[in-house]
């Protein structure tokens, strides 16, 4: 394949830790060929799924099951998470060998297919991942706060944006990141703190980091680019997402958190639903999430254009740290000479203006519609094929599942 480059930059291809493409169950969200064709798009070389689909990826068949489904249709290479509940601690080892390339775990949850285990499944699995070395992922948020506070909440009535920010509040993140990373010194276990949404988790974090636990963290672009006062311009219910996208004075310590390095890592949690779940009149009703795949590189390169970011600091988020963190290195690893082609070219200078309708997501109700980027990938090689070029899917799916050191 003859490539004119000229003039381009080229940089590894992102890794996001942190995707729902939603098959199976929810296809009319999202499903493989969609989100991965968004990742393809956004220069995202390599998805983490997580496990809250329907069945949940909780057994040996749901994981295998998901694998086949990926190899099937994907465009780019693919890891599947498991869940941990209070069911399954048998299973976990077993879904290792089966292909699953991390866990997760919802320390906090509304959602019926992938119940809160308790604390005793909590430090119970991680002793387990950590006789593997196996990071775990973790929804952070105090479960009896939220799920107490919910429930006062809908019994008075409430049904507004200010009353999920209510139920959410910063506390429940700050204490179950307290929490887990006492568990993970305990277990002996790394994990990963999933989309850290509130400034006053950073000295938690970094408390935790400086104690030598074994913990990274992650944020996505909403947390460092938004604020809930973007509700007067895309809806108040809109913006819901979990955890919230909080007051604007978590903003600024957010993306300097990130852009510095004590947030190790940008996932996106691209979280796809259409845009009628998105806009009803009860916040209870609206389906929490926003698609982020496709837009990510191209807001944090805008990032890069007015001198706010480094190239070098982006690769290190969105590639290098987690190839690192979750074992893709070196096989699937950007370090180290011998890695995968998995190649982005960008175009720096382009301007561009991001467009819901222009998106390869399924679940396009995008909060990032009709911003200005600055910079764009342009070109995205998995393996050393070209799969997208100038935002178009120009090779068959040829995706492949990954899997860290276990
Ligand atoms: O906003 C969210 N959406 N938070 C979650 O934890 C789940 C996700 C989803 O699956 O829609
Ligand atoms: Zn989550
Ligand atoms: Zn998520």
């Amino acid at each position: 394949e003859e490539i004119g480059l000229d003039g381009a930059t080229v940089i590894p291809g992102a890794i996001d830790v942190h995707v729902h493409l939603r098959d199976p169950g929810f296809p009319h969200k999202e499903d493989w060929a969609t989100g991965t064709a968004a990742a393809a798009c956004g220069g995202v070389t390599t998805v983490f799924d997580m496990p809250n689909t329907n069945p949940p990826t909780s057994s040996v068949a749901a994981v295998r099951d998901k694998i086949a489904r990926a190899e099937e249709v994907a465009h780019v290479d693919f890891g599947v998470y498991g869940n941990v509940c209070d069911t399954n601690l048998d299973a976990l080892e077993p879904m290792i060998a089966a292909g699953a390339v991390a866990f997760k775990i919802y320390m906090g949850s509304e959602n019926t297919l992938v119940p809160a285990p308790s604390d005793d499944t909590i430090l119970s699995a991680l002793e387990i991942f950590g006789r593997h070395g196996l990071r775990t992922t973790v929804h952070a948020e105090n479960q009896s706060i939220l799920a107490g506070r919910g429930r006062r909440l809908k019994a008075a009535g409430r049904s507004d944006a200010a009353a999920h920010l209510e139920q959410h509040i910063d506390l429940a993140e700050v204490e179950a990141i307290g929490r887990v990373a006492l568990f993970s010194r305990a277990a002996g276990a790394p994990v990963h703190i999933a989309h850290v949404s509130s400034a006053q988790s950073l000295p938690v974090l970094a408390a935790a980091k400086r104690d030598g636990t074994d913990l990274s963290c992650e944020t996505c672009p909403h947390y460092v680019t938004l604020s809930v006062a973007d509700g007067a311009r895309l809806g108040d219910n809109f913006m819901r997402v979990k955890p919230p996208v909080r007051g604007p004075e978590h903003r600024a310590p957010l993306r300097r958190a990130l852009f510095g390095g004590a947030i190790d890592v940008l996932s996106t949690d691209h979280a796809p639903h259409r845009p009628e779940e998105k806009t009803r009149p009860s916040i209870w009703d609206c389906a929490p999430g926003f698609p982020g795949v496709e837009t990510s590189m191209r807001l944090m390169l805008t990032a890069v254009a007015s001198g706010e970011l480094t190239l070098g600091r982006y690769v290190e988020m969105a590639a290098e740290a987690p190839a690192r963190l979750f074992g893709l290195a070196p096989r699937k690893g950007h370090i180290d000479v011998g890695s995968d082609a998995d190649i982005v070219v960008l175009d720096l200078a382009r301007h561009n203006r991001i467009d819901a309708a222009l998106l390869h997501s399924r679940g396009n109700a995008t909060p990032f519609h009709g911003i200005e980027t600055i910079g764009l990938p342009v070109r995205t090689m998995v393996r050393g094929r070209t799969v997208m070029c100038e935002g178009r899917i120009v090779s068959a799916a040829s995706g492949a599942c990954v899997r860290g050191r276990d």
